[in-house]
This record gives C-alpha cells, sequence and structure tokens, in this order.
C-alpha cells in the first residue's frame, strides 16, 4: 500500500503531541482532575497557569483523547487515571521529565549522531562523563529513570516469574536491577532463594532504599558494582539475570558483560538476559529499531542486536547450550550455562 502524505506529515509532527503531553505532566494539569471533572479555570487556578494558555492546552489533550468534555467540565478519559495522576502507582509523569530532561534534547542532535555514528551527550550536556555517570548526577533523575523502567518492565516479570522454573536455584543475583522489582516478584514467589541486587553505586543508593523500607528487607542483598569493570559478586550465584542492559552498551563492551559474569558464576550456573531483539531479517520491530537510534543519541555506544546475535556473543563469552526460553510479555529470555 502507498503512503500518504498526511501519513508522512503526521509522523513529523508527533512531537507536538509529545511535548503537550509532557508539558501537561510538568504542569500537573491531570491532577488538577484526580479528583473529577473541574471547570477550566479551576483546573488552571491548580496548575497556576493563566486560563488563555491553560485552555490551549485542554483543548489539545482533549483532542489527542486524554480528557473528555462535558459542558464547561473536562475530566480524564476513562482508563487514563492510573497513568496520568501522579499518585497512581503507574504514573507516567517520570517518562515525562525523563524525555524532557535526557530523550528530547538528545533527539535534536540525531543528524549529528548518525553523522559522528556517537552519542550527543557532550553537544547536549557539555559533558565527557558517561551516560549513567550523566543520567544518575542528580538523585531526582535516577528516580525519574527507574520508576518509568519498573513500569515497562511489569509484564515481562510477570512472565519470567511465571515462566521460569527457579526451584532448580539456590541463589539468584539481578544485575542491573533498577527499581528492584523483578527481585522483589522473585523472593514473593520462591520463599527458599537466596537473593541480591548488584547495581552502580548511585542506582544502589536508590534501590537499597527501596528494599529496606519493603516487605523483603532481609531477604534481598543490595551491593554495589560494576560488571563491565567485573567487581560483581564472585561463586556465589548459581542463577544470574542481567535485564535491558546489554543493549546500552557496544558490542565489544556487551562481551566484556558477558564474559564477566561466566566468570562470575560457579561450575553449574546459569545465566538469563532479557532483550527486546530486533527481527532476524532487521525489519523491526518498530520500538526496538526506534530504540536502537535511542542508544546511538544518548549511550556509550548501544545499539539493538537480533536475537541471533547475542546468542553469538554469549557462545564468545563461553556459555553453553545457549538458547531462548519461550516466556510471557514483551521480552525475549537468553539462558546461557556454565558447565
Ligand atoms: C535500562 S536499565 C534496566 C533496568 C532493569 N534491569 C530492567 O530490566 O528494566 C539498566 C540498568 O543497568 C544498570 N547498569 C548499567 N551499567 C551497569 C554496570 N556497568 N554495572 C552494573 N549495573 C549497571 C543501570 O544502573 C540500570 O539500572
Amino acid at each position: 500500500m502507498e503512503i500518504s502524505k498526511d501519513q508522512i506529515v503526521d509522523l513529523m509532527m508527533g512531537f507536538f503531541k509529545t511535548k503537550t503531553l509532557t508539558a501537561a505532566f510538568d504542569l500537573g494539569l491531570f491532577d488538577a482532575m484526580a479528583e473529577g471533572p473541574a471547570s477550566l479555570e479551576d483546573i488552571c487556578a491548580r496548575a497556576n497557569a493563566p486560563v488563555a494558555s491553560g485552555k490551549r492546552m485542554l483543548i489539545a489533550l482533549h483532542a489527542m483523547g486524554l480528557l473528555q468534555r462535558e459542558g464547561d467540565a473536562y475530566s480524564l478519559a476513562p482508563g487514563a487515571a492510573p497513568y496520568l495522576v501522579s499518585q497512581s502507582p503507574q504514573w507516567l509523569g517520570w517518562l515525562g521529565r525523563h524525555i524532557d530532561a535526557f530523550l528530547y534534547p538528545l533527539w535534536s542532535y540525531t543528524a549529528q549522531a548518525v553523522r559522528d555514528d556517537k552519542d550527543q551527550r557532550e553537544a547536549v550536556f557539555g559533558d565527557k562523563r558517561s551516560w549513567f555517570d550523566i543520567l544518575y548526577q542528580n538523585p531526582s533523575d535516577v528516580t525519574d529513570f527507574q520508576e518509568f523502567l519498573g513500569i515497562f518492565a511489569k509484564p515481562f516479570i510477570d512472565g519470567m516469574v511465571e515462566g521460569v522454573d527457579f526451584s532448580a536455584y539456590s541463589r539468584f543475583m539481578d544485575i542491573g536491577s533498577g527499581v528492584g522489582s523483578l527481585p522483589v516478584a522473585v523472593a514473593e514467589a520462591c520463599p527458599h532463594l537466596e537473593i541480591a541486587i548488584c547495581e552502580l553505586p548511585k542506582a544502589a543508593c536508590y534501590v537499597r532504599d527501596k528494599i529496606m523500607s519493603g516487605e523483603f528487607a532481609d531477604r534481598i542483598d543490595v551491593v554495589e558494582g560494576d560488571v563491565i569493570a567485573g567487581t560483581i559478586p564472585q561463586q556465589e550465584y548459581d542463577l544470574i539475570h542481567l535485564g535491558w542492559m546489554l543493549h546500552d552498551y557496544a558490542p565489544d563492551t556487551q562481551l566484556q558483560i558477558l564474559r564477566n559474569i561466566y566468570d562470575a558464576l560457579p561450575a553449574g550456573g546459569v545465566f538469563m538476559a532479557s532483550e527486546t531483539p530486533l527481527d532476524e531479517d532487521e525489519s523491526g520491530p518498530l520500538f526496538t529499531s526506534l530504540l536502537s537510534i535511542n542508544m546511538l543519541v544518548s549511550t556509550d555506544g548501544g545499539v539493538e542486536s537480533t536475537a541471533q546475535q547475542y546468542m553469538q556473543r554469549f557462545e564468545e563469552a563461553g556459555f553453553s547450550n545457549v538458547r531462548v526460553l519461550r516466556i510471557n510479555g514483551p521480552r525475549t529470555l537468553f539462558v546461557g550455562e556454565k558447565v
């Protein structure tokens, strides 16, 4: 089917919607409707916005399908509140702030990133440090990043906890655990397992606070470590998982990470990595293909790969019986064994 001019224009103007939405989160417009229908004047007063400009936002948000309107009263569209109201555990405002502070500025340099075949952090932030050093310089940025990733990860975590036979293992370590929701879900489902989270120092501080104030403070250990440097617990965990992290790094670094994990496993140990790979013929999927551009503009050489490419790196790092374990949800789970 031929593509139309309107489709192309719609793709080009997509950022209008992105920025209207992130601005609405920033202004607190959705929270101003959390208690139910409210007038334009009340919403603008609660959001501390002038009525004239606030009205433009409400008209656009209504046209985007996020609000409904009855007479003079605006309210959140059915089903929208859990994602739009900041008191909800599924609030997507975390993602809005991460987009405004990091992704949108970096994506402004996409053409230059392609020309340079390199991230654009220095152009945007005037800073030569690594992606995670820049991302983690403010605790509030750590929170934004980890909280929205935790929401993204939920369907994968449900699939992994249901689809992996954890009874075969006694000690489980999740490296780069982020918000820590996978170890918490595994702790809930598998009372016999000893569990650890291994994270970069700033992320470890954040997740330690969460774990310490939760139900599994006695069962989940939080340790600082860097899987690229190889400073992770050695020979202690017979199951290690790494989620959505290989794609943050260049293929050579991925290989180093895989080798370090191989070395850290005891003989007989198993490693699992969850990723969202490209199709084998590199025709998509759309989200992964765009994520690969996101990796280009932001990270230290990060790139999306096909399942075969991931499995080849596993084998190069020394893993045996490398395979995909089918689980429900949005991610592919790669498995390798240390014999
Ligand atoms: C994209 S997030 C993924 C979070 C979570 N595992 C998931 O599956 O959604 C990558 C995580 O890896 C951690 N990380 C990045 N580089 C690391 C390193 N060199 N050593 C240990 N953790 C690292 C980051 O702090 C971050 O929490």
